[in-house]
């Protein structure tokens, strides 16, 4: 049914029709001059040119106002609704479908929930979770009157100079993969049609994590075998999870700009991965083809590079140009009309599929589906599970709620840095745009304490710390909460040369010290910033990355103990800048000299209470090749109080004829253990997850041995030869 709406359709298009459904604005080609805070900035002379003119088949961003502030939902309503009032008027009444970066909620809005950022999503290690978040998400997607979020990342995280680190779920293929399909199934349901669903755009299609030199935007040097094993996986889940639309890498791989790939975007993205919705670039990536990679003589050429290579929509996005070029080309017969068709097909049936055709209002009441208090419950406790203890001496956690505390460091009193970059705008927002009711660390543990609580601020991102003053005041505390991080960033605008905090904060950290109190240490900021020297004299380290609207009261819960932390690291966490081994490395780096020790290996995390793994049991010790293995583990929770538990399954192929790494993550659940209570997991290993590239590029299993290691449980099996 789908097929023949859109082959009619498409044979009632004009060229000019077609090449605008492949066009997608920014929100500013249609809006009153930039800067005017006005309830419905549409300019609708510029918005008739937009949809009467060049046929425009898709628009996004927000509109900009004096003050970047967050727009009321009414005012988004209206802007959309604009929109396909225009668009019933016009001949065949195609839809725009309207983008937006809802990376961690729908944070354009003003009173949006606000949740943690993926790699925190990915520390909770809760695939519920990241479905809830999904739902919510594409709920007030929704409400909003928008249809499409540019979420959420499939890019595996395993630069960690990269500023864009954050937005990944962390540095393993199976954890990345687990959680971002879960967010697209949660986003989108069984019918993305419905009221309350969204599609979804995995980004950024692939390889563009993986910068050599760490910085945004540059060239990563991915082999093919690297591509296959580590890339590829989480964008084919993505596929499988029903996403309908790619956003392409900016950058390149291998000396071939995303944009221009054409191995990558059609024979491996569709020939292997069976993705058939649409691509779309990312912003003004074409034109760079020509001005930047110059591998394009000309912007027209450019268009033709990238248009032939498997670009189907273009993020022009501030004037006409692709549309005029692409035209062009198509007349001139440069770029068949047979690969338009196949563009504007993709972007149709997308439409169809997501229900647009009805150009209707969004069904969904403000009321009830917005900011709804399941909604800030599940954020809550995201950002809980989210939180990663990473040392605990001498059980100084948790603090009593008598005790005094000096709270110090630049970011104990901020919610922009638990949020981090894409809240309400770009680069992050203004502390004064937050909704004051949410709570700061600093406020979390006043709320919280009886104690005597003293803050000494200043903040080293908008002015100096009075260090002289902290380190007065810690004398006269019991303890110090001592909170470091990062401001908020995100592409090359967070381009860093080195992991090391910044100096400021290492002499306020190492000042503070000095004088012997008790410190704990907490930390927020999308990048795991060198800590090593202050981790060793803190009492307790609680790494925070960027968990959210609810990170302030969360992280006070896990200090004062009413919440039980159950975070796990998703990212190798280095000891210096250049010590950037993952937990999933080759022999060699741990052959004579070790090479992978870290601060904290990927998947540390503390807890209150104890667990103990036991009784690792594999079903068949020997079976089959192309066969599964049931194995069951028992774990039990050996202290006092109540706890979660994330029980990771790690698989080992002892001899391969390519290398293998020395472990790889396939499995893991997450349970909630009463004091003394133990269950017994159930696992199953399939000879996918024993498959890996072969000398032959192609993904096999070897017969031989097979290792599996749950905690300090291992346990063997033999693949036989047929
Ligand atoms: O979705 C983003 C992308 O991640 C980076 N460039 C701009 C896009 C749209 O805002």
């Amino acid at each position: 049914v789908i097929e023949n709406q859109v082959q009619t359709l498409l044979s009632q298009m004009s060229l000019e029709e077609k090449v605008g459904q492949m066009t997608q604005i920014d929100f500013s080609l249609v809006s009153v001059a930039n800067g005017q805070d006005v309830e419905n900035p549409i300019d609708i002379d510029k918005l008739e040119h937009a949809i009467l003119n060049r046929h425009v088949g898709s628009i996004l961003n927000t509109p900009t106002t004096p003050n970047n502030k967050a727009q009321p939902i009414a005012k988004w309503r209206n802007m959309t609704q604009a929109i396909r009032d225009l668009t019933a008027k016009t001949r065949l009444k195609i839809p725009v479908i309207y983008g937006i970066d809802a990376i961690h909620g729908a944070t354009y809005t003003q009173n949006a929930v606000l949740f943690p950022q993926a790699i925190s999503m990915a520390a909770t290690f809760n695939t519920d979770l990241s479905f809830r978040e999904g739902e919510i998400t594409a709920r007030e997607v929704k409400a909003s009157g928008l249809d499409w979020n540019f979420s959420p990342v499939m890019d595996i995280g395993r630069q960690p100079l990269w500023p864009r680190l954050w937005e990944t779920f962390g540095e393993d293929v199976h954890l990345v993969s687990a959680m971002g399909s879960a967010f697209i199934r949660g986003h989108q349901g069984d019918d993305v049609a419905a009221a309350n669903k969204a599609a979804t755009c995995m980004k950024h299609y692939v390889g563009y994590s993986y910068p050599l030199n760490g910085k945004d935007r540059s060239p990563a040097w991915i082999g093919e075998r690297a591509l296959r094993e580590y890339f590829l996986p989480s964008f084919e889940a993505g596929v499988l999870a029903g996403s309908p639309t790619v956003m392409i890498n900016s950058a390149e791989v291998d000396g071939i700009p995303g944009h221009a790939n054409y191995h990558y975007l059609t024979e491996i993205l569709r020939g292997e991965l069976g993705f058939k919705g649409f691509t779309v670039s990312d912003w003004e990536d074409i034109i760079r083809l020509h001005t930047r990679d110059k591998i394009a003589a000309s912007p027209r050429d450019a268009v033709k590079v990238a248009v032939m290579a498997g670009v189907d929509m273009s993020m022009v996005p501030l004037d006409y140009s692709f549309y005029d070029l692409l035209l062009d080309l198509v007349k001139t017969g440069d770029v068949p009309m047979s690969r338009i068709d196949e563009a504007v097909s993709r972007i149709l049936k997308v439409k169809v599929q997501a229900g647009l055709f009805e150009l209707k209002q969004p069904a969904l009441p403000v009321e009830g589906n917005f900011a709804t208090e399941d909604a800030v419950a599940i954020n809550r406790q995201a950002a809980e599970e989210a939180i990663v203890l990473a040392k605990n001496a001498n059980h100084i956690l948790p603090l009593s709620k008598h005790a005094s505390i000096l709270v110090t460091g630049p970011s104990a009193n901020l919610l922009s840095v638990m949020n981090g970059g894409w809240t309400i705008t770009w680069q992050g927002s203004a502390e004064e745009l937050y909704p004051q009711d949410k709570l700061t660390l600093l406020k979390a543990i006043q709320q919280k304490t009886s104690g005597q609580v003293t803050y000494v601020g200043g903040q080293r991102f908008s002015d100096e710390i009075n260090i002289e003053q902290a380190v007065t005041q810690a004398r006269n505390h019991d303890v110090v909460v001592l909170a470091l991080g990062e401001n908020t960033y995100t592409e090359t605008t967070g381009n860093i040369d080195s992991l090391e905090l910044d100096p400021v904060q290492l002499q306020l950290a190492r000042a503070i010290f000095a004088i012997g109190k008790p410190v704990i240490l907490v930390t927020f900021g999308g990048r795991p910033r060198i800590i090593t020297e202050l981790a060793e004299q803190a009492q307790a380290v609680v790494l925070g990355f960027l968990p959210g609207m609810e990170g302030g009261v969360a992280m006070a819960d896990i200090l004062f103990g009413d919440v039980n932390p159950s975070g796990k690291l998703p990212i190798t966490y280095p000891r210096a800048t250049n010590d950037i081994t993952p937990y999933d490395h080759k022999p060699m780096e741990a052959f004579e000299l070790n090479q992978y020790r870290p601060l904290y290996a990927f998947g540390h995390g503390l807890s209150y209470t104890t667990f103990e793994t036991s009784d690792l049991k594999i079903q068949q010790n020997r079976i089959s090749l192309g066969e599964s293995i049931e194995l069951s583990v028992k774990v039990k929770n050996t202290g006092s109080i109540a706890g979660k538990e994330t029980v990771l399954v790690y698989l080992n192929d002892e001899v391969a004829s390519v290398t293998r790494p020395v472990k790889q993550l396939k499995a893991f659940k997450k349970i909630e253990l009463e004091p003394g209570q133990q269950e017994t997991l159930q696992f199953t290993l399939t000879a996918q997850d024993m498959s890996f590239i072969g000398l032959d590029m192609k993904r096999i299993v070897e017969p031989g041995e097979f290792k599996v290691m749950v905690g300090d449980e291992t346990a063997q099996f033999t693949v036989l030869k047929n």
